[in-house]
Parts: C-alpha cells; structure tokens; sequence
C-alpha cells in the first residue's frame, strides 16, 4: 500500500493496537483509525509492570529470544522520540534486573542457567550473597546469591500507552473510545471493514490487535481461532516506599518493579481463569508473603493499589503477527502473552512495514499465522 490513500482499521487500543497505529501512521501510507471497546489502554496494558527483562527470561537463542532482546533495545530511540513529540517520559530505565535466589537448590539452578545464558551471548554475571546485598541493599540477609542482568530494565507501561496514545494523534490517527467491533467484513477473501453497533467501518486492511479478545472477531466471519487464551495476572503496588530498589529484582515467586514516583509493584499472578478480572484478596496475600520474602521491610508499607488484566496467551507462548492466509488484508497482532509491553515496538515494526509493502523479508517476521497455526488451535 503507497501513498495515503488507503485505510486501515485497527481494533484495541492497548500497547500493541498504538504503537502499530503510530508506526503506520509514521509512514504516511494511510489513514489510520483505532477503535477500542472500552478505555485506551484499560486492558491487560494497565496492569502490565513494563518490565523490559528478555535477557533475565532467556532460556535459549531462539526466535522468541532474539525478538525480545531486539525489542528491548528499540526502546532507547523509541524513549527519546516519544518525549520529543509528546513531552512525555515513558521512564526508560536501564538499571539492570536481578534474578534473586532465596535458598541454596535456586543458587545451583540459577548458577547453571547463568552458564547456559553466557554460552548464548547473554550479558549476565552471577553475585554471591555478600555481593548480591551489596550492589542492591534493599534485598532481605537471606538472599544466597543473584544473576545480575545489566541490558534489562523497565519503562512506566500506562505512561508508554500516554505517550503513543498522543503521539499517534499527532500523526493524525483517529482513536475512538466505546466502539465495539461487532463484525469483520470479508468479500471474495479481501477484508473490507468492520461492522460497529451504529456503523459500518470500511477499510482496505484491518489489524486485529484484540488481545485475548481476538479470537471472537476472527470466529464473527468463521476463521479458525488462534487458540488464545486469557491468563490473568493480578498485581499490587505499594505506596511511598522510601527505601526503592535500584533494580528489577525477580524471585521465584513473585517479581518488583521500582517505579520513579514511589511505588513498588509486585507482580503477578498467571491464572487460566477465563474472562474473568477479578482481583482476589488470597493471591495478592500469597504475592505479598513471596515479596517479604526478598523484602522484609515491606511489611511497614501498605498497598496501595491492586488491579488484574488478562494476558493473551497463545499455544507455545509466543505471538502471532502478520496477516492471515486466507484473507487478504486482515492482520493479527495478539498472544504477546507475558510480553505485550516488550514486544510493541517490534510488533510494530513488523506490521507497519508489512502493511506498507508486501516484500517484507519473511525471515524477519517467525510470528506469522500459518494456515497451520489456525488449523491446530481449532
Ligand atoms: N511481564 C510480566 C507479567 O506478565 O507478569
């Protein structure tokens, strides 16, 4: 597609849905509307950590793998081109990320993945206790030993959705709240638009960025389902913390998140729970007692704040991105699973050049729905 003078529809306004909209828009190949059900960014995007961690998560060079360390460090220009043209700072931080363990048997296991890690070209270093308390004070005397990751970090996940959210606008994407997509519109195996409650949306390419809520469109004109599923993910937040830490720290059971203005997240659940958002008193105890654990201090703080968003998982855990095989201009951009935040300027990337030319080198997209994808998920 050149020039402007097509029309692209996206569907969800979280992390995904707005930076592919920017993206496109970037470009000036099209007119660009997002449509979004609910509130910009109200879903599992809200109640993401932003953790920016591939290199800590890393259990093998794989496509996965190499696309969250590619994604991870397209946010260092993304951060100063979204502060210039929107004067917001998505709080890049470049700390580092701490893999903690809390007894000896998580020692030896971590000391064997850091080994498998290096022997893959992951920037890692294993602290002893004395070492590991050092380099982070906030950490609990019983902490025996931590892999310190220096290319991971964090950035503000609702003030990334604020900053895309404006810059898009200013790209002169149209975003509109409160408008359910009903149907997709399919003639001859072209996509044609999108049926709203009120009106018909027509547009020469629609992206499905639906999160766990994309397989529903696709059944409305009888595509085989991905085979997402959502898996809920309730986290806390405490309230002025004084003593921060410096680092993303990751335990077995629970991981934090220093935010700039005070707050420590504590994250999350993984629950296969349905369409359910419910936030429950007994996790977010079980995810306190997990963070004591690291932190001991924390008891003196009180939470501040607890919210749950559903992931959209795909069988394998990785993300499908690109069109689909039967239909001509419709595109997904769903299953970023644990990895929304991570994965959006790739998403991107990926999409906005496969939309503007249909060259885009094959090898450079491995998350592409196959006709194989669809058929084993249905
Ligand atoms: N990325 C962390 C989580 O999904 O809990």
């Amino acid at each position: 597609m050149t020039g402007k003078s097509g029309k692209i529809l996206i569907i969800g306004a979280g992390v995904i849905g707005l930076a592919t909209a920017r993206e496109i828009a970037k470009r000036k190949i099209a007119e660009v509307t997002v449509v979004e059900r609910g509130q910009i960014g109200r879903e599992a995007s809200f109640a993401a950590a932003g953790m920016l961690t591939p290199n800590l998560e890393c259990s093998a060079e794989d496509e996965f793998y190499l696309a969250c360390r590619d994604s991870n460090r397209m946010f260092d220009s993304l951060s100063v081109e979204l502060l210039d043209e929107t004067g917001v700072d998505i709080d890049l931080a470049r700390t580092g990320a701490l893999a903690v363990a809390t007894n000896t048997a998580e020692a030896e296991q971590a000391i064997k993945t850091v080994e498998g890690q290096i022997r893959i070209g992951v920037q890692v270093t294993f602290l002893s206790t004395k070492d590991a308390r050092r380099f982070e004070p906030s950490l609990s005397d019983s902490i025996v030993g931590a892999a310190f990751y220096p290319e991971d970090g964090q950035v503000d996940n609702r003030r990334l959705i604020a900053a895309l959210f404006k810059s898009a606008k200013k790209y002169g994407v149209k975003i509109r709240e409160k408008t359910e997509i009903a149907s997709l519109i399919v003639e001859k195996k072209k996509i044609r638009g999108a049926r709203a409650r009120s009106e018909t949306i027509m547009a020469d390419a629609v992206v499905v960025a639906a999160g766990a809520w994309t397989d529903r469109l696709l059944a409305t004109i009888n595509i085989a389902p991905l085979g997402l599923r959502p898996i809920r993910g309730q986290i806390l937040a405490y309230l002025d913390c004084r003593v921060l830490p410096k680092h993303v720290v990751v335990g077995r059971r629970c991981y934090a998140v220093p935010r700039v203005d005070g707050r420590l997240l504590i994250g999350a659940t993984s629950e296969d729970a349905g369409f359910c958002k419910q936030v429950l008193p007994e996790s977010l105890n079980e995810l306190r007692i997990a963070a004591l654990e690291i932190f001991p201090w924390l008891e003196r703080f009180n939470l501040c704040e607890a919210v749950a968003g559903l992931r959209p998982y795909c069988a394998g855990g990785n993300p499908v991105i690109g069109e689909i095989p039967s239909v001509k201009g419709l595109f997904v951009a769903t299953g970023h699973y644990r990895n929304g935040i991570l994965l959006s300027p790739l998403t991107a990337a990926i999409l906005a050049s496969e939309i503007a030319d249909s060259s885009f080198e094959s090898g450079r997209n491995p998350f592409r729905p196959s006709l194989t994808t669809l058929a084993s998920a249905s």
